[in-house]
């Protein structure tokens, strides 16, 4: 490892995983923006080469091993002036194991330590000590971050809590990521406003636990003093939602524990909060969801769903399942079936149980068999596509607000986001990347949506405006 210079330099960040982990790469880049780092889109053209790790299952995992045995060869073949660091949920959990299983990586960093990367980079010492960090003080780590940042787009993550104390016995979550925290409501509001005022509309509150969050108000009332008011995530989001300029607020990842009578009222009182939620259940059996500790029985979750749409009646909902946890008989798996039916998902994402090392649930017995894994996954993945499909096809001839964010694979074409999280694909409609349109759904497929242009929300403008389609 050479030490780092001011000169510009190239930094190539591949990010594995949640939103934390994107969140905390745009971070990443932030911090070593002012030691000359520039991103780069490829591998081939950095100094720095970060993987942004997840631990989640095994694959994701060998993933990144795979990787570094490609990247590896880039820095045996260059000039050497490669350094190559592991962060993420891999980095926490595995540690110096990293460095051992793949010598070609000069630091490993784990999530609560990025603020300390170009103190990492600076020494030229080649000791494992120097190498590793993977303490988690978490607090530090957002005090650190510059309450600045370098935007992107029109829609950005705002990471507002970390860590997990559920313990779900499948996951590593609360191992890589310890404990819960929140930050404070004024920090979160510094950063949210920052981001408005340099062009952002949309913000995504994102967090592994975020209905969980809590702080004091912070705000400075008169004579200089800090109020000490309790909030929770439903009085954050009511804030959030008066910032001007803000027009759609998101959050994700939700516990149906945490679904608590402010956040769901929140739903029917903040325009601009998104009719959408993720709010992961597992499963739809009671004996698995007490094996998983989850804390909550089918009936409870039924009665969240159920509470949520009679606050906003075109709320829209998406969950994680896992199939072929331990002991899960098809009885178990029928139950998930019928959940599924009953809530009528607008999308949901389906996993097989993979062990995770140290976790609870990989020393428990009755594995269900990998052939078994595999056809209920292929029949729950049915389902939920089947449904995805339906609800998109409710769309067809409503008009969405929708949020453009990249370009569409044709050209001209431009790629933007419904308030329910459907991607939508306009034609003629590139030069609106940015903005925040009004948009007619002319079709729809299990994925995604098609529309033509109605008005430019953002700018009040209320013309027609034909797009090809
Ligand atoms: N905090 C969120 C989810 C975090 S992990 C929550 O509580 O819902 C994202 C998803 O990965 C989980 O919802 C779960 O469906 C899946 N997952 C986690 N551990 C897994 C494992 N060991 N095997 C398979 N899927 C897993
Ligand atoms: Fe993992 Fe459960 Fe925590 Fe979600 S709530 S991060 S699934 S332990
Ligand atoms: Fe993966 Fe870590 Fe997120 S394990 S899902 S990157 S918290």
């Amino acid at each position: 490892m050479k030490p780092m210079t001011t000169s510009p330099k190239g930094l190539f960040i591949k990010t594995y995983g949640c939103q934390m982990n994107v969140y905390d790469s745009e971070r990443m880049a932030d911090v070593l923006k002012p030691l000359g780092f520039v991103e780069v889109d490829s591998p081939e053209k950095a100094q720095l080469i970060v993987l942004n790790t997840c631990h989640i299952r095994e694959k994701a995992t060998e993933k990144v091993f795979s990787e570094l045995g490609q990247i590896r060869r880039l820095k045996d073949e260059g000039d050497g002036d490669i350094t190559i660091a592991v962060a993420g949920c891999v980095a926490q959990a595995e540690g110096e194991e990293i460095i051992r299983r793949q010598p070609a990586v000069d630091i490993v960093v784990g999530p609560q330590s990025y603020h300390k990367l170009p103190e990492m980079l600076a020494k030229t010492s080649r000791s494992i000590k120097d190498r590793l960090e993977t303490d988690f003080a978490v607090a530090d780590k957002f005090g650190a971050f510059s309450k600045i940042r370098d935007v992107k787009g029109p829609s950005a993550f705002l990471s507002v809590q970390e860590g997990c104390d559920k313990f779900c016995t499948f996951c590593v979550v609360p191992y890589t990521r310890g404990a819960e925290y929140s930050r404070s409501a004024a920090d979160i509001l510094t950063e949210a406003e920052g981001l408005v005022g340099q062009g952002v509309c949309e913000i995504v509150l994102v967090g592994q636990n975020v209905n969980a969050w809590h702080g004091v108000s912070g705000s400075v009332g008169e004579g200089g003093r800090r109020d000490q008011t309790e909030w929770d995530l439903g009085r954050l989001i009511r804030r959030l939602g008066q910032i001007d300029g803000l027009k759609r607020l998101r959050y994700t990842t939700s516990h149906p524990r945490d679904m608590n009578d402010s956040l769901i009222t929140a739903h029917r009182e903040v325009d601009s909060l998104a009719p959408f939620l993720h709010l992961p259940v597992q499963s739809g059996s009671d004996a698995i969801l007490k094996a998983m500790n989850r804390g909550h029985s089918v009936t409870d979750y039924l009665h969240i769903i159920d509470r949520v749409r009679r606050a906003r009646p075109d709320m829209s909902f998406a969950s994680d399942f896992i199939v072929g946890f331990p002991g899960e008989t098809d009885a178990d798996f029928e139950g998930t079936l019928s959940l599924v039916r009953e809530v009528g998902y607008s999308q949901s994402y389906a996993f097989k149980y993979s062990p995770r090392p140290g976790t609870p649930a990989s020393d428990m017995d009755e594995e269900v068999e990998e052939a078994v894994k595999e056809e209920r996954l292929s029949r729950l993945l049915t389902e939920i596509s089947r449904q995805s499909r339906a609800f998109n096809l409710t769309m067809v001839g409503s008009t969405l607000q929708v949020l453009f964010t990249r370009r569409g694979k044709s050209e001209g074409q431009a790629l933007g986001y419904s308030p329910h999280m459907q991607p939508v694909h306009v034609d003629g409609a590139e030069a609106l990347i940015g903005r925040l349109c009004e948009v007619r759904v002319i079709a729809a497929t299990g994925t995604s949506l098609s529309g033509r242009l109605l008005e430019e929300t953002s700018s009040g403008r209320a013309d027609f405006i034909e797009a090809r389609t």
